[in-house]
């Protein structure tokens, strides 16, 4: 133990906060310390408003040696991490930080690993699966701007409470996307099948002339499916290849850009943004042009897979599915028992396959936007 201050209940939120720090409404987020180097290492991978574990040296005389601290991590600088707990604020000391680590979200319903986590933690979790390359926040909301590459990484995401009447919080967020010269879109989600109408933000919304879907199909409604990383089959000697590489290769990105439509540089920065991600692919034995591919994304407990695609010559012959067992048996390697994916509700195809690998839909959300035209 360093001597004073030690750890303790505190109102401090320290200098690096995040849109999830309940104190910083309308604040910008600030990148991780860039002191957090060999001294911090053991903290270096910590996000700012993810839940972690702190496991905390205490001072000499204590009871015991040591102590752990659960709960949100909502600022940090080179000295201290700011925890808050179920029963209160904490600041650590970070010399007298043992161990730490992110954790996934806490059970907050019945179920299996996949079915227990609440529609916002696991919204949460998928925002930083696909990280806007310009964020803020309105309380709990999170604003992000990435060049119009994707609704996700252009929209409101609307969980918990953005500690501001709702008017006022949909005023901050249209200020904000006028500042960037891009139109406002809000992504609401709710229980399967829900009505727009039913949720307070949608409901503002709509009163102002945004629409549901905001004039498009494939945004009216996104199922989020969620598997167990076990349940899925795993790869067999049958299997065909699949290449996992950690870094961005320009052969992935092109193949990705030949079935939808990137912004150079903010599609890069979208693809390569969350704290780990892998690039799979197929490849044709014999042409060697990617034939299959996804993008998964690694968080505490959870995988992501974003933008499989089988080429359409190559579909009902399994490669789907392979790409899948890769991701699964990536994830049960590392202690990642949950899968999601986003898939729209009008891609019949998709449901279809990935209920057929057992995946269940967990919420799902949708796009309010102004309709263009
Ligand atoms: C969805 C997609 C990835 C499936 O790839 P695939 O290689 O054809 O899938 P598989 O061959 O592994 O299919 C496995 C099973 O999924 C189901 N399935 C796959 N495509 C289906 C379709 N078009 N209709 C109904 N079921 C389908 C079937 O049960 C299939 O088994 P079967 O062929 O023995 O009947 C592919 O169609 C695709 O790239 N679609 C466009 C992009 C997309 O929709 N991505 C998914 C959304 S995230």
């Amino acid at each position: 133990m360093n001597g004073e201050p030690t750890h303790g209940p505190t109102d401090e939120t320290g200098p690096e906060t995040t849109s999830s720090d309940r104190t910083a409404k309308g604040s910008e987020p600030t990148p991780p310390s860039p002191t957090d180097t060999t001294g911090h290492r053991l903290t270096a991978g910590l996000t700012i408003g993810s839940r972690v574990v702190v496991r905390y040296r205490l001072a000499e005389g204590a009871e015991a040696a040591a102590t752990d601290f659960l709960g949100e991590l909502v600022a940090r600088n080179e000295d201290f991490l700011i925890v808050d707990t179920r029963t209160e604020r904490v600041k650590l000391i970070r010399a007298d930080v043992i161990a730490a680590k992110d954790v996934p979200p806490p059970a907050s319903r019945p179920g299996r690993a996949h079915e227990r986590v609440s529609a916002d933690d696991l919204e949460k979790v998928m925002a930083k699966g696909w990280q806007a390359t310009d964020r803020g926040g309105v309380g709990d909301w999170v604003l992000r701007s990435s060049d119009g590459f994707t609704g996700r990484a252009n929209s409101v995401l609307v969980v918990g409470d953005p500690s501001l009447p709702l008017d006022k919080a949909i005023d901050f967020a249209e200020k904000w996307y006028a500042e960037r010269d891009r139109p406002p879109i809000f992504q609401v989600h709710g229980e399967r099948g829900f009505a727009a109408e039913a949720i307070p933000a949608a409901a503002a919304l709509l009163e102002r002339g945004y629409a549901v879907g905001g004039g498009r199909d494939d945004w009216e409604r996104v199922l989020v499916m969620t598997g167990l990383s076990a349940a899925v089959p795993p790869l067999t000697e049958e299997s065909v290849p699949v290449t996992a590489d950690a870094e961005l290769q320009l052969e992935w990105l092109m193949s990705y850009a030949e079935q939808r439509t990137i912004v150079p540089g903010a599609t890069e920065a979208v693809l390569t943004g969350s704290d780990g991600q892998l690039f799979l692919s197929v490849s044709d034995p014999e042409t060697k042009r990617i034939i299959a591919l996804a993008r998964m994304a690694i968080h505490p407990g959870w995988a992501g897979i974003f933008g499989l695609w089988v080429h359409p010559e190559h579909r009902r012959q399994g490669l789907g599915t392979t790409i899948v067992s890769a991701v699964a048996m990536v994830a049960r390697e590392n202690n990642m028992p949950a899968i999601y994916v986003q898939v729209s509700a009008d891609n019949a195809d998709g449901v279809a396959f990935w209920e057929g690998l057992g995946f269940g839909v967990h919420h799902e959300y949708t796009y309010l936007a102004r309709p263009t035209s």
